[in-house]
Order: C-alpha cells, then sequence, then structure tokens
C-alpha cells in the first residue's frame, strides 16, 4: 500500500517595511562593523511598527498564499508564537477572523519558545493523516526583544511564517521519523510581565549545539541517513552564525573533507535570515524559505534535514523530500523585491519605535496613517484589541 503524502504545500512570509543596518546599529554601539556581519552574521534587522504585531504579521504571511478554495478546506489553525498578545485568547482565532475563516474551524495557540512552530507542524502532520480532505494554517509568528544595549540587541528581528499543511503537498513531504529532545533548563526565558527576553547567552549557544548533537545522532540511529543522504541542512537562525556553527559540527563530528555542497546550501539558506533577524518560532521556516527561493542547485527529490531548537529547552530534528514543481508553493511571491523595497530607519527611530510598543495597555489609539500595511493593530479599547 502506497503511504499518502502530508507535508507542506504553501509557504508564505511577512516582515516589517523598515530595517535597521548593522553597520549603523555597531557604530553607535561602538562596536566592529565585523562582529556583527561576520561574527554573529547579520546584515539587517527587521523593525516592527507599534502597529504590527503577531496577527497583523501572521494575516499578511497567509493572505500573499491562500486561495478562496483553501479557505474553504482550512479546519485548524495552530497559530506557534512566544510573542503571544493576550494570556488566554489564542492570536489563531483573531487571524482566522481577520482571513474570513471563521466559523467552522478549530483555532488555538501553540508555544514552546522557537521550537514552537515545529510542534505546530507535527500536529498538523498527525490531523491530516486522520483528515486527508482537510487542510491546516500553521503560523510562526514573533517578535524577538532583547532590548536597547543589550548583548542580544543584535539578534533581533521579527516577522510572520504561515504555511499551509495538506496531503500531496506541492513543497515537502514530512517523513517519519523524527528525534525529539527536551531538558529543563534556563538559557532564555520571559517571565509574565516582562515584553523583553531574559537570556544568558553564551550558555544559550553552547546548549543549542549540545541537542543539536543529541538529535542528530539519535536521528542516525533512527534512520541510518549519512551527511550524503542530505541535498540541505537547515538550523534554527536565532543568527546566522549560530546555524554556521551547526553545520561545522556535524561536518566536524563526521570527519567530512569535503564539505561544499552543505554549506553552499546553507549560505543561501541564511540569505533572507541574514536580512530580518530572529523570528523566534519562524526562523527554521524562513531559512527553509529563503534555501528554495535562492538556490539553483537544490533539486526535487532531495532530502532535506531540519533542526528546530526552541529554549526551555526543546529539540527535534526532522525530514522532508522537496516535491517536483516545489516552487508553485511560493504562490509567485517575490521576496527579495520585498526586502528590498523595504525603507533604512536610524538607530534613534528604531529606538524609538522599540519603546513605543503596547503592552498591557487599556485604552489607546495608535497613529497608523504611516503603515501601509494590509493589516493595521488600530488601537486598544477596555483592553481589547482593535484590527
Ligand atoms: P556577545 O557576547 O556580545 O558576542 O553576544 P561575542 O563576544 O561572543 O561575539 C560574537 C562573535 O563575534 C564571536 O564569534 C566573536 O569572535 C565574533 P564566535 O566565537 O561565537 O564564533 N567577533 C568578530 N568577528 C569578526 N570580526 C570582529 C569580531 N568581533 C567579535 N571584529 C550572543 C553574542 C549570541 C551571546 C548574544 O548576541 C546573545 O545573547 N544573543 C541572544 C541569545 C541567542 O541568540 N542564543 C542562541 C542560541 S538559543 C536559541 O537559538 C533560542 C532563541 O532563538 C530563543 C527561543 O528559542 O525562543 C534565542
Amino acid at each position: 500500500m502506497e503511504l499518502m503524502k502530508i507535508g507542506i504545500d504553501k509557504i508564505g512570509f511577512a516582515t516589517s517595511d523598515l530595517y535597521l543596518d548593522m553597520v549603523d546599529l555597531a557604530n553607535a554601539r561602538q562596536e566592529d562593523p565585523n562582529k556583527y556581519l561576520i561574527g554573529i552574521g547579520q546584515a539587517k534587522m527587521a523593525v516592527i511598527r507599534p502597529t504590527q504585531d503577531v496577527v497583523t504579521m501572521a494575516a499578511t504571511a497567509a493572505k500573499r498564499i491562500i486561495s478562496e478554495e483553501d479557505k474553504k478546506n482550512i479546519s485548524y489553525v495552530i497559530f506557534a508564537t512566544e510573542s503571544g498578545i493576550d494570556n488566554s485568547k489564542s492570536a489563531a482565532v483573531y487571524l482566522a477572523d481577520l482571513l474570513g475563516i471563521l466559523p467552522n474551524v478549530r483555532t488555538i495557540e501553540v508555544k514552546q519558545a522557537c521550537y514552537g512552530a515545529t510542534a505546530a507542524l507535527q500536529l498538523a502532520k498527525g490531523y491530516i493523516a486522520l483528515n486527508p480532505e482537510s487542510k491546516v494554517l500553521v503560523i510562526g509568528a514573533d517578535n524577538a526583544r532583547y532590548g536597547i544595549k543589550t548583548p542580544g540587541e543584535p539578534t533581533q528581528g521579527g516577522g510572520a511564517i504561515a504555511m499551509l499543511v495538506s496531503s500531496n503537498p506541492k513543497i515537502l513531504e514530512l517523513e517519519n521519523p523524527t528525534a525529539a529532545y527536551a531538558e529543563n533548563i534556563m538559557d532564555f526565558w520571559r517571565p509574565l510581565g516582562h515584553s523583553k527576553a531574559l537570556v544568558d547567552g553564551k550558555y544559550s549557544s553552547g546548549i543549542y549545539l549540545d541537542f543539536l548533537r543529541n538529535v542528530w545522532d539519535e536521528q542516525f540511529k533512527k534512520t541510518g541517513f549519512k551527511l550524503q543522504d542530505y541535498g540541505a541542512l537547515l538550523f534554527h537562525l536565532p543568527y546566522t552564525k549560530m546555524g554556521l556553527k551547526g553545520l561545522r559540527q556535524i561536518l566536524q563530528d563526521a570527519s567530512v573533507d569535503d564539505s561544499t555542497r552543505l554549506t553552499r546550501e546553507f549560505e543561501y539558506a541564511r540569505q533572507f535570515n541574514r536580512e530580518v533577524g530572529n523570528l523566534y518560532t519562524g526562523s527554521l521556516y524562513l531559512s527553509f524559505l529563503s534555501l528554495i527561493v535562492n538556490s539553483d542547485s537544490i533539486r526535487s527529490g532531495q532530502r532535506i534535514g531540519l533542526f528546530s531548537y526552541g529554549s526551555g529547552a526543546q529539540a527535534e530534528f526532522f525530514t522532508g523530500i522537496l516535491q517536483p514543481n516545489y516552487q508553485e508553493g511560493l504562490a509567485g511571491v517575490d521576496y527579495q523585491s520585498i526586502l528590498n523595497k523595504r525603507q533604512a530607519v536610524s538607530v534613534s527611530e528604531y529606538e524609538k519605535f522599540f519603546e513605543s510598543h503596547i503592552f498591557d495597555i487599556e485604552n489607546i489609539e495608535l497613529d497608523y496613517q504611516e503603515d501601509n500595511s494590509d493589516f493595521l493593530l488600530m488601537g486598544v479599547q477596555d483592553y481589547k484589541r482593535k484590527y
């Protein structure tokens, strides 16, 4: 019996129309620009307007890919975020409303730091196995905030990834088995009431690599897949140098001399992330998008390995097979030109935007005249967000 293929049918992305150049940030913080450009591996960082949040960015990302026909078949919206806008109500129900896919649909929010979207994807895979005619809309959306003049500052960013999960997917068939690993540790966290993450930065980077080795070895035990079985290896990219360290560790552990192919694909896969920064839940999937948009050497039929990591901490290594005509799942959106059209802001403008995001406010009307996005946060009335 031939097994039904389940996986990513379409993928969309949205970020802010504003960015900060990392050279400007380095100069303002009296750092050598090469520390950010090479040492951290970031060229630009998305600057999120106060009129944008995870819901508006997710709505823009989803609108770019879902058709009217898709809307009729979406019976589940799973919204992964660690920048939630409510402690009780899910961001998914706001999103489903903005997209016009209410009321016969399940709407939930999931959280486990940057791993959340992988949890959502695996939940969607199981759901489609039971409901092959349905489609699931999976979101990974975040605004990564560490604070002004903190070591984490150059690793901020934000945006949303939307993925439509279905049977007979156009882009990536998700394979079984996968390797998961969890431990209760404090490398990065955001206590209730905090609008910025707390982090033990060096420790978190070391733990990331330990978890990678763990799930890579576990996956090898389960599948026997070796380096040559992969067309590309993708990583959660809190900053792009972190993924490069991960790739180097895998190559070193395998004592491989010729790593040209995987290193080349990794460079394609970090292109967009270098320009946007950390998306938290969406970062791994932005890297996947970057690979399939930018690589002229990746081929359908190749196996892609994906390393998902979320602080606290949870990791999973899983694989997928790139499908014939995978480019069709991009719905014709030109992401490079969207990124090129963004406007640069100065360091003082970035700081102003950073400080003007709203948290725990009873009433406010936001000035949205300068925000040309399709979806806007217009204000809060009696603690109710208005879009
Ligand atoms: P830092 O301490 O300011 O930086 O912060 P550093 O001194 O370690 O320098 C960074 C790199 O730049 C080093 O390279 C330097 O050598 C190099 P490395 O040793 O790492 O290879 N460097 C230079 N290179 C070229 N030219 C120069 C130069 N100067 C220095 N002139 C840190 C770095 C990452 C700790 C900080 O940014 C931070 O705390 N970031 C946030 C935490 C983070 O991203 N952790 C990653 C793993 S945890 C994770 O991925 C989960 C997460 O996404 C959250 C979630 O799950 O929700 C964060």
